[in-house]
């Protein structure tokens, strides 16, 4: 179909859509538009097969989309976790490739682009702000592109609300489709209808996609991808489809690449880290595996997250333990510190066993920070269950934690549960919570006063622009004052004050480190 066809099948369609709605015989929206429409479907996210995940080593963007954007600027704004920023750098390298530069301001940009996060409803509710903010702009400047991409492009409930209330959208497409964004990007320029492609199976794994990294002192390291844990409250494992492992040696190579191009730090990223290798079906390797061989590249600093508590095992302590680059700051989700909620929330841990690993860890590397994610109000949570939570909390005494109230995802175990707790009350127990967070903060920050930590330095400090502000090996905030020269360098600083959610220092000149 010529592209003047597919404009007149479109008009066709949006009419037929208008007049059954006219007259309330109106179909599911998407039974109208059968040009450009691969729709996502939960149900069938929520399958595991055991197909052959194949591993690509030869994307590139095709020679005749190279100019497609030449004179044209995009903008890609990031919602949600790590994952999602490592997925805007992939974008913004296709988008660089098909000839487009990028630009900080909407004004400007010719292409915008909200890669979203369904995590929770109000998650969900800024993007949705942003696509009516953008709809004025649409209006002014007809040729702009607004695309939407990210986990909330993979629910079919947020498909149809932006098909029936937000025309102004032209691309849709899903994390399975970040490598199609050249012929998508393309059919949304040429036919100006709104182009959906959200795969809801995973695919291949992609390598080589090229990369436009944000920062040049720390980078993502993505080693797997999707979730097979199915915590019941969670939309990931249908948003990101099933674990697949990168293999080590290509890992490996990007490692080697950031340590040669001068990165002081990288985080490796994956939902569940800790599975990492089990879907590598010729080789028993691991987590502790491949951080033992990272051990050994000449990079100051490796990251990872996230932690499942259920799949950490010995073998990864150990190489934990040894210290050298591995830095001493574990992320350890808890969620809930009452073993009822935990199984509902089918964490499959128990309190008791998340503690005993704990003391695991921090008998192998004593100087280690601890900092973990909390729900609470989970359908029917007791005041007495949710004590147990705060209790747990003072027992570990974390360095800091996420808190979240729990919000019902479409799709999930967890959302058809009946729920008698009022949403004040769940107010107020994250009140009691964060207070609870904060005072160990504030607490576990004063007792590293007159110390000299080494920090990475990453900028300027978000609210003076004369001070620098960079991180412990264990993750805590430092501000000081030092020169801009500074940035992107080790040094060492002498903490002079707390705070309850950073620190003050004074830059040392020598290594005495306590
Ligand atoms: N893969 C990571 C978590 C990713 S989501 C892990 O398992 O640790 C980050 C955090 O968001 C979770 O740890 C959880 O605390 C929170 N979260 C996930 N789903 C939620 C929901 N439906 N409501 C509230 N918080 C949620
Ligand atoms: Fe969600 Fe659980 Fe997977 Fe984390 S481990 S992404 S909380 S399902
Ligand atoms: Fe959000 Fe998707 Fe990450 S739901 S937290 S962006 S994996």
């Amino acid at each position: 179909m010529n592209e003047e066809q597919r404009k007149k099948q479109t008009v066709n369609e949006k009419e037929t859509y208008a007049a059954d709605k006219k007259s309330g015989q109106e179909k599911d929206f998407s039974q109208y538009f059968q040009t450009t429409y691969v729709p996502p479907n939960l149900k069938q996210a929520k399958k595991r097969g055991k197909e052959n995940v194949e591993i690509h080593y030869d994307f590139e963007v095709p020679e005749s989309m190279r100019e497609t954007g030449k004179g044209k600027k995009f903008l890609i704004r990031t919602y949600g976790c790590q994952m999602n920023e490592h997925d805007s750098e992939n974008m913004a390298g296709i988008l660089l490739d098909m000839g487009f530069e990028s630009t900080a301001s909407t004004d400007d940009a010719d292409v915008i682009l909200l890669n979203t996060c369904a995590i929770r409803e109000n998650a969900e509710n800024k993007v949705f702000g942003e696509i009516g903010h953008l709809k004025t702009m649409k209006r002014e400047r007809p040729e702009l592109i607004i695309g939407v991409c990210g986990c909330m492009s993979q629910e079919e409930s947020v498909v149809n609300k932006i098909m029936q209330k937000h025309q102004q959208v032209d691309l849709i497409f899903g994390t399975h489709n970040i490598h199609r964004l050249p012929h998508l990007m393309r059919d949304a320029i040429l036919s100006k209808e709104m182009v959906i492609e959200v795969w809801s199976k995973e695919g291949d794994i992609i390598e080589s996609m090229p990369r436009a990294r944000k920062g040049q002192i720390q980078g993502w390291v993505n080693i797997m991808y999707g979730c097979d844990k199915f915590c019941t409250y969670c939309i990931v494992p249908y948003t990101r489809g099933k674990e697949r492992s990168r293999r080590p040696e290509d890992i490996i190579e990007e490692v080697r690449h950031l340590a040669r191009n001068g990165y002081k730090e990288i985080t490796l990223l994956g939902q569940n880290v800790n599975a990492y290798g089990k879907d590598l079906a010729d080789m028993n390797y691991g987590l502790g595996d491949l951080m033992d061989e990272i051990r050994k590249i000449d990079i100051p600093r490796v990251r990872f997250t996230t932690s499942h508590p259920r799949d950490f095992d010995d073998h990864l302590i150990e190489v934990l333990a040894k210290g050298g680059n591995l830095v001493e700051h574990i992320h350890l989700p808890v969620q809930s510190g009452n073993n009822e909620v935990l199984k509902l929330m089918a964490r499959k841990y128990t309190r008791e066993s998340y503690i005993e690993l704990a003391g695991r860890i921090k008998k192998a590397m004593p100087h280690a920070s601890f900092t973990t994610d909390i729900i609470v109000g989970f359908p029917n949570e007791t005041e007495e269950q949710f004590e147990d939570t705060l209790s747990l909390v003072k027992e570990m005494e974390y360095d800091s934690c996420f808190t979240y109230i729990y919000s019902p995802r479409d799709g999930t175990p967890a959302a058809k549960m009946e729920d008698n707790v009022p949403h004040e009350v769940k107010r107020d127990r994250l009140r009691r919570l964060n207070e609870m967070v904060n005072d160990l903060s504030a607490k576990k920050n004063k007792a590293v006063e007159g110390k000299i930590m080494e920090v990475l330095v990453e900028g300027e400090s978000k609210k003076d622009p004369e001070v620098l502000a960079g991180r412990t090996r264990t993750n805590r905030l430092v501000n000081f004052k030092a020169p801009k020269s500074c940035i992107g360098e080790l040094i060492h600083v002498k903490i002079t004050e707390a705070k309850t959610w950073s620190l003050n220092g004074q830059v040392v000149e020598t290594a005495e480190v306590k």
